[in-house]
């Protein structure tokens, strides 16, 4: 049957029955949180390039993920802003480290949060780069040392998730490695797999202040250009023992969670980052276009792409409007 008996728009004229077929359900409990701490008290510092975005101290930061859970956000990600910074990154690796030390204040004041520790050394190395160097690259295996180690510790303080996001080879395994050691075989590992060496990444680097202080991140990020390899990735994670694989960014890698999803009997996460949150940002203050329109339309084509998980900084906005849409 075709035109004129078969009409397409028949399921489109009623409002109701349009949200019946809809295929694609964005919710709350898929929305993870990133924020960002830093030492101090009563410090509530914008990101200039993040609007709606600051470095907290952890007394404030306690607030904020007070406020999110309220919105009814129940995940965020944690990011620390180190007082100092050393060669290697040990600054991280400690009970005294400052998102460790934010895992045991919150854990302590709020029963319902789930904490994503993301593991890498980029904060806290004087050169910004996410591991140990040696001439002039990131050493693989000696980078290995600090992301155990780091995460141990974030598995000590209370994390209940540990989110690896330096793209070193084999730290999946030696995460899980150092975990089941030590009695940490329940802690999930959600591995940023597929993560790019992308522009994208701009404004987080100044809410983190992880710039490299030379070069890029091209011999360990992957390239644009590549999904094949991106699977290769993803698969590598899975067989060391990942319980989600990542693909960051987002926005213009739907291509990829797409192939992730459907060549892996796994969950997905996609990272909308920095960048894709601050274009629509921008874009909305000048009124160039509907802001919440269009950020809905961006988490909507992650989760119709095939992701199961979204970290992203619109969580609360978006907790906001899924709630109006259902009064
Ligand atoms: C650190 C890290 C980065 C992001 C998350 N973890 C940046 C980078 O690799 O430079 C980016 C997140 C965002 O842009 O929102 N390894």
């Amino acid at each position: 049957m075709n035109y004129p008996e078969k009409r397409l728009r028949r399921m489109r004229y009623n409002t109701i029955l349009r949200n019946m077929v809809s295929e694609t359900k964005v919710s709350v409990d898929d929305l993870i949180l990133p924020l960002f701490v830093c030492p101090g008290i009563g410090v509530k510092k914008p990101i200039s390039s993040m609007p709606g975005n600051y470095q907290l101290s952890i007394d404030l930061l306690i607030e904020e993920c007070k406020k999110t859970i309220a919105a009814g956000v129940k995940s965020v990600l944690l990011f620390g802003i180190p007082e100092t910074k050393d060669e290697h990154g040990h600054v991280a690796c400690n009970a005294d480290g400052i998102v460790q030390k934010a895992i045991v204040a919150i854990k302590k004041e709020i029963e319902d949060i789930y904490i994503v520790a993301d593991v890498c050394n980029c904060e806290y190395t004087t050169h910004g780069h996410c591991g140990t160097i040696v001439d002039g690259d990131v050493d693989n295996d000696l980078t290995l040392e600090t992301l155990t180690l780091q995460s141990l510790t974030l598995a000590q303080a209370g994390a209940d998730m540990i989110a690896p996001s330096d793209m070193m080879d084999g730290r999946v395994a030696a995460i899980r490695e150092i975990l089941d050691d030590n009695g940490f075989e329940k802690i999930p590992i959600m591995s940023y797999s597929a993560k790019y060496a992308s522009g994208f990444y701009g404004p987080f680097r100044e809410a983190a202040e992880s710039a490299p202080k030379f070069g890029n991140r091209n011999t360990y990020q992957m390239n644009p250009a590549n999904s094949d390899e991106a699977m290769r990735e993803i698969e590598q994670d899975l067989m060391e023992g990942a319980d989600i694989v990542m693909v960051k960014p987002a926005l213009s890698y739907l291509d990829v969670i797409y192939r992730a999803k459907n060549e892996f009997n796994t969950p997905v996460a996609a990272y909308n980052v920095s960048g894709e949150f601050s274009m629509v940002k921008a874009a909305g203050e000048k009124d160039w276009i509907d802001e919440k329109r269009v950020m809905m339309e961006i988490i909507t084509s992650i989760k119709r792409a095939g992701a199961d998980i979204i970290i992203t900084y619109h969580a609360v906005d978006i907790a906001n409007i899924l709630k109006e849409q259902n009064a």
